[in-house]
């Protein structure tokens, strides 16, 4: 597959969206647009703020982008139910397409039959994620080579879990610096996925815009430093991550988990800082462990105070978390939402829990379970969706995400 404008098989969408009208429109509208010089990739924290905008991140490679990728400001995770009939080889036309759009956007490139060519010049780092769903290798019919961990997770005493933002056998994860260009690619991706499946629930979510405070580790709504303990790249990121074992066809995949947690801002706001601070086992101020003085020290959990009791509380969020086995941990690449308040002025207000590792059984759910059961954070946050992907590898240039598994 070439990714060159001039040299793309116009004929193609045509043959599987029935549009020839469409690919009149794919050359129409990219030839009108004057395409930049392939923007360079540099690491994000080293982007000028007034070149945020043609800041790139690979699309080809090994492993997808979007997952140990410094993250962007903004996200969109879209989930889609595949259209009874979307067998396996409907699923290969439906993510060679995909992955076309993916390849040419991310690189600042408008995808082919691009409507609005003009939003696909600016990547603004754009990453695109694409995860199989339980249901994906049913559809395809290979039940046999769905992850084991990739099921759905046990139910929750905690859970508070809404149809509307839980499952999916189809995820897209976008994510960049720039909101408009999170909104065109999501068009562009779910307006090529209707013939093959419907739109389940598309979760929106920030962090801090690119530049505010570089290489500081995000806040969450609840003002807390929200990242700190996460495997950091190199050997422990990659030890908890990327699938050793498993599927052959996952090898440099990994599974994600996407939570929708409903955080209580009203009830929160009425703790004093003192016990904010014990919810968590952190400060707010610092990030740093109730047992430390700067973010990344490590906590001491064996710790005691004057009065004989634990420093870091044996019910807060860091203590009932903690894992210090780099195969255990997982990589946590939340975001956070803010729905529109009710009338009276309730906040709708929470975390886009987003949390990859190698295997969910392994990793991600002992922690869970150990939440679930006893963490004072339970008090004002409430799942209120749940979904798991499995993250297949990345494509090299003229090939597809899925390939390993569906050729
Ligand atoms: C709205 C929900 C949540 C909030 C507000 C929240 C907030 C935090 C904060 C402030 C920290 C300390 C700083 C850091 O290391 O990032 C933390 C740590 C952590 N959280 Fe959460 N969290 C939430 C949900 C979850 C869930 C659902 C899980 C996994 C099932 C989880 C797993 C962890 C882990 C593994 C750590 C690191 C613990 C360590 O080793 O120090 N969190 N979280």
């Amino acid at each position: 597959m070439s990714d060159s404008p001039t040299a793309r098989p116009v004929s193609r969408r045509g043959v599987l969206t029935g549009g020839a009208l469409a690919a009149g429109g794919a050359l129409a509208g990219a030839t009108a647009v004057a395409v930049a010089d392939p923007p360079r990739v540099r690491p994000a924290s080293t982007v000028p703020v007034a070149e945020v905008g043609t800041a790139v991140e690979p699309f080809h490679g090994p492993r997808q982008a979007g997952v140990a990728t410094e993250p962007q400001a903004h996200a969109a995770f879209v989930a889609f139910t595949l259209r009874p009939g979307t067998d396996r080889a409907a699923l290969g036309r439906m993510l060679r397409l995909l992955s076309d759009d993916a390849a040419r956007l991310t690189q600042g490139r408008p995808a082919l039959a691009d409507t609005e060519p003009e939003l696909g010049l600016l990547p603004a780092r754009l990453t695109v994620t694409f995860g199989f769903g339980p249901g994906f290798y049913t559809a395809a019919g290979l039940d046999a080579r769905r992850p084991p961990s990739v099921v759905d997770l046990p139910a929750f005493g905690i859970d508070r879990l809404q149809r509307r933002w839980s499952g999916g056998d189809l995820l897209l994860q976008i994510c960049a610096d720039d909101p408009l260009t999170v909104a065109h690619t999501q068009r562009v991706l779910v307006k090529d996925s209707r013939p093959f499946a419907t739109v389940a629930w598309v979760q929106q979510g920030f962090r801090r815009a690119a530049g505010a405070e570089p290489g500081r580790t995000q806040r969450n709504l609840f003002g807390q430093i929200d990242g700190t303990a996460n495997p950091r790249p190199g050997a422990a990121l990659d030890a908890a991550v990327w699938a050793p074992d498993g599927p052959v066809w996952l090898r440099d995949g990994t599974t994600l988990v996407v939570r929708r947690i409903s955080m209580n801002l009203e009830t929160w706001d009425l703790l004093g800082r003192t016990d904010r601070e014990l919810a968590v086992g952190r400060r707010l101020d610092t990030g740093a462990p109730l047992t430390g003085e700067d973010e990344h020290d490590e906590p001491d959990f064996a710790a005691t105070g004057p009065d004989g009791l634990a420093v870091m509380p044996d019910f807060s969020h860091v203590t009932r978390s903690h894992v210090s086995d780099d195969r255990l941990k997982i990589l946590r690449r939340p975001y956070n939402y803010d729905g529109a308040p009710t009338p009276d002025g309730h906040a709708d207000s929470g975390l886009i829990f987003a949390s990859y590792q190698a295997d969910i059984t392994r990793q991600f759910l002992p922690i869970q379970q150990r939440l679930a059961e006893r963490d004072l954070l339970n008090e004002w946050t409430t799942p209120i969706g749940s979904a798991v992907f499995a993250i297949p590898p990345g494509c090299a240039e003229g090939g597809w995400i899925g390939q390993q598994l569906l050729d």
